[in-house]
C-alpha cells in the first residue's frame, strides 16, 4: 500500500517519475547537484549529458524563476555520473515543501548516494563579502515548513530522522582542503531558509545573526530534509551574493545576486569540480 503524501505525492509517483528518467538514458547517477541562482552553469561542463524538461517528467513541478532553467541533465562530470538540476522549487513559488523536495526523493530512486546542494544567500556574517563562497556547516529552517509532514512512508525513511550531522563532516574536510589547495578562501557557517519572496528586513538579519545563523536563503533546507530522510550525505555550498538587508547602505535585488554568481562561477565552478572528483 501506498503512503500519502501530504501533497498527494506517494512511492508510486516517485517512482514514476524516476522510471521515466530511467528511459531517457542507461546512465545511473550516484551523485545529484542541485544548482541555485546562476549556478546551473556547471550544466556546461557535463559530457554526455542527457537533457530532460522538468515538465515532461511525471509529478515534476515546473521551476518559474528567473536564473532558473527547469531541466534536468544526466551525464558524466570529473569522472563521475551525475544528475543536475538546472532549477528547483522554491516554496515561495507556491509549492509545498514536499514539492520542493520530491526531486530528491526521484533522485534517491535513482540510486543517488550524495547530494550537493549549492544556493545563493545573502552574507549575515559580517566578516563576509559579496561574491565569498561558504560551506554550510548547519541550517536553521525558519520556514515553518517541512516536507516530511503528513503520514511517514517507512520505505523512504524514519519518522523521526537525525538531523546531527545534516551536513556530512567527511565531506567538508574535503571541501576545505580543495579550497586551500586552489588557494581562495572558503568560509564556513550555518545558513538560514526563510520563505521569502520578500528579501529581509534589517530588524529581521539582526534577529538572525543572534539566532547563530550566517547567510540567508529561500532554499535549500526542505531538500536536505528529505536527502537525510532518504539517507543521502549532504554537502552544501552557499555563494554569497550580497550582504544581507541593513549591513550596506543600498537595497537588495536579484540583478545583483545574478551579476555576483555570474562573478565568482569559475571559482565555484573549481570547488564544485574538484569536490564531485573527490567525493
Ligand atoms: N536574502 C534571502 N535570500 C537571498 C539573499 C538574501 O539576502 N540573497 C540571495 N538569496
Amino acid at each position: 500500500m501506498n503512503t500519502i503524501h501530504a501533497a498527494g505525492l506517494s512511492a508510486a509517483h516517485i517512482n514514476e517519475a524516476a522510471q521515466y528518467i530511467e528511459e531517457k538514458t542507461s546512465q545511473r547517477p550516484e551523485i545529484g547537484l542541485i544548482m541555485g541562482s546562476g549556478l546551473g552553469v556547471l550544466g556546461d561542463h557535463i559530457e554526455n549529458a542527457v537533457t530532460i524538461q522538468y515538465h515532461d517528467i511525471p509529478h515534476f513541478p515546473i521551476s518559474t524563476v528567473e536564473g532558473h532553467a527547469g531541466e534536468l541533465m544526466i551525464g558524466t562530470l570529473s569522472g563521475k555520473t551525475v544528475i543536475l538540476m538546472r532549477g528547483r522549487f522554491h516554496m515561495y513559488e507556491g509549492y509545498g515543501p514536499e514539492l520542493t523536495a520530491f526531486p530528491v526523493r526521484v533522485m534517491k530512486a535513482l540510486g543517488v548516494k550524495t547530494l550537493v546542494v549549492t544556493n545563493a544567500a545573502g552574507g549575515i556574517n559580517l566578516q563576509f563579502d559579496s561574491g565569498n563562497l561558504m560551506l554550510i556547516s548547519d541550517h536553521i529552517n525558519l520556514t515553518g515548513k517541512n516536507p516530511l509532514i503528513g503520514p511517514n512512508d517507512d520505505s523512504l525513511g524514519v519518522r523521526f530522522p537525525d538531523m546531527s550531522e545534516a551536513y556530512s563532516k567527511r565531506l567538508r574536510a574535503v571541501a576545505r582542503d580543495i579550497a586551500e589547495g586552489q588557494g581562495f578562501t572558503l568560509r564556513e557557517g550555518v545558513y538560514v531558509g526563510l520563505l521569502g519572496p520578500t528579501y529581509e528586513t534589517p530588524a529581521e538579519i539582526r534577529m538572525l545573526r543572534t539566532l547563530g545563523a550566517d547567510a540567508v536563503g529561500m532554499s535549500t533546507v526542505a531538500e536536505v530534509i528529505a536527502a537525510r530522510h532518504a539517507g543521502i550525505e549532504v554537502v552544501g555550498i552557499s555563494c554569497i551574493s550580497n550582504m544581507a538587508a541593513g549591513i550596506l547602505d543600498q537595497p537588495l535585488s536579484h540583478i545583483e545576486v545574478m551579476e555576483t554568481t555570474e562573478r565568482v562561477k569559475s571559482q565555484f565552478l573549481g570547488l564544485v569540480n574538484a569536490l564531485i572528483a573527490a567525493i
